[in-house]
């Protein structure tokens, strides 16, 4: 199979935002969205232009200024929520609206509180009416992952046949198990009239820890965009993780699906998102939390310092981090120990480094973490002698 490119869609602006305390201003949405460019995103989700008018305004600011990426803005099926986010989108190089409408049983009966009819005849006339604004139209089919796939195939044809150039499948309730969610992806390549014409797009929920599994069962049936945030931040259990799935996507070349993301500004870009939105990363986040590429059991650190890779299958590097850590802590061997000191200047005999470990591990029991200024300290007051 010839190498096929997957489209990363980030809605760290939109999806992302929405999030309780995360909200950003324009000014700060404007530095990450530049961020995000130069990360090498091709479409940034800027806001939901109806939503309030700072958001209108966010919107209007990143479309002037972004230069390459497509700049997309959120709207319901909803007259006047379309015309705003084309007014926002006036100055963008590359507009995209992205327009839809609920489409599962529990959205039709209970929130829209209509038919699966009219639910069709609204997304076709929300999809034309954006149409006649910009040449790029997503339609989202919300709660696609609880959608009954052969009404949800027949939404999507008439999306298509109203002039939609992508289609977004979103598991907005993050239920869908991978099998499922990739076999809806495959039935719609198989069952949707014009498909091979347009682009499917993944947007997965995080509710059971499945966004990410989900999203690259999406890209192997046959999606070519996922829609993702940095650090995975969105509503409830947040969104699909953009770096997760582009390292994954980067870590199984025979999957021959690459992205145009330069994978050397993740941390960098994560640490910005995190600090900007005030929502700490946890330590043991996938790729881009503080423990990612730290050692501290002595078995992995012995593992980890005759060869790097028998404990880390991501060279840190190639996300933008220096080199991995060793930390030290009670549960630490001699090599780790051995290891750290050397890189302090202290190259000890073997009895020596006996004596230094067992009065490491009297420290070690006492404090989480063994740092250097320990070490120097316990060679100091043991009166450690390095080996000549
Ligand atoms: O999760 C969802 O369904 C969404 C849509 C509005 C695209 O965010
Ligand atoms: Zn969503």
């Amino acid at each position: 199979m010839p190498t096929q490119k997957i489209q990363i869609f980030d809605t760290t602006l939109r999806d992302g935002e929405q999030v309780p305390g995360c909200k950003l201003n324009t000014h700060e949405k404007l530095v990450i969205a530049k961020q995000l460019e130069q990360l090498g995103v091709d479409v940034i989700e800027a806001g939901f232009p109806i939503s309030s008018p700072g958001d209108f305004d966010a919107v209007r600011a990143i479309a002037a200024q972004t230069k390459e990426a497509t700049v997309c803005g959120l709207s319901r099926a909803v007259e006047h929520d379309i015309i705003t986010a084309a007014e926002a989108l006036k100055g963008a190089k590359r507009p995209r609206i992205h327009t839809g409408i609920g489409t599962s049983d529990l959205h039709v009966k209970y929130k829209l509180r209509t038919t699966r009819e009219e639910v069709i005849a609204r997304a076709v006339q929300a999809v034309k009416l954006a149409k006649s604004f910009v040449e790029d139209v997503e339609f989202y089919a919300e709660d696609a992952g609880r959608t009954d796939n052969v009404f949800l195939a027949k939404v999507c044809e008439e999306a298509i046949k109203a002039g939609a150039t992508v289609l977004n499948i979103p598991d907005t309730t993050g239920y869908c198990l991978p099998e499922e969610y990739g076999a809806k992806i495959k039935f719609l390549y198989e069952n949707v009239k014009g498909i091979d014409k347009v682009c499917l797009s993944t947007h997965c929920h995080n509710d059971l820890g499945m966004a990410t599994a989900n999203s690259i069962a999406g890209v192997m049936n046959g999606a070519r965009q996922i829609e993702c945030t940095i650090n995975g931040v969105g509503e409830r259990a947040g969104n699909t993780a953009l770096e997760e799935v582009v390292m994954i996507l980067r870590q199984h070349p025979y999957l021959n699906l690459v992205t145009g993301i330069n994978t050397k500004l993740l941390t960098e870009t994560s640490t910005l998102v995190s600090h900007m939105m005030r929502m700490p990363v946890q330590p043991n986040k996938a790729i881009v939390g503080a423990n990612a590429f730290s050692h501290s059991s002595g078995i992995h650190q012995d593992g980890v310092i005759k060869h790097r890779e028998t404990y880390e299958i991501i060279d840190p590097r190639e996300v933008g981090i220096d080199s991995s850590s060793i930390v030290l802590t009670a549960r630490s061997g001699r090599a780790a120990l051995a290891y750290r000191l050397q890189k302090l200047g202290y190259n000890f005999d073997k009895d020596t480094l006996d004596k230094a470990y067992s009065s490491f591990l009297h420290v070690a029991d006492v404090k989480k973490e063994v740092v250097d200024e320990d070490l120097h300290e316990l060679v100091e007051e043991q009166n450690l002698v390095v080996a000549s």
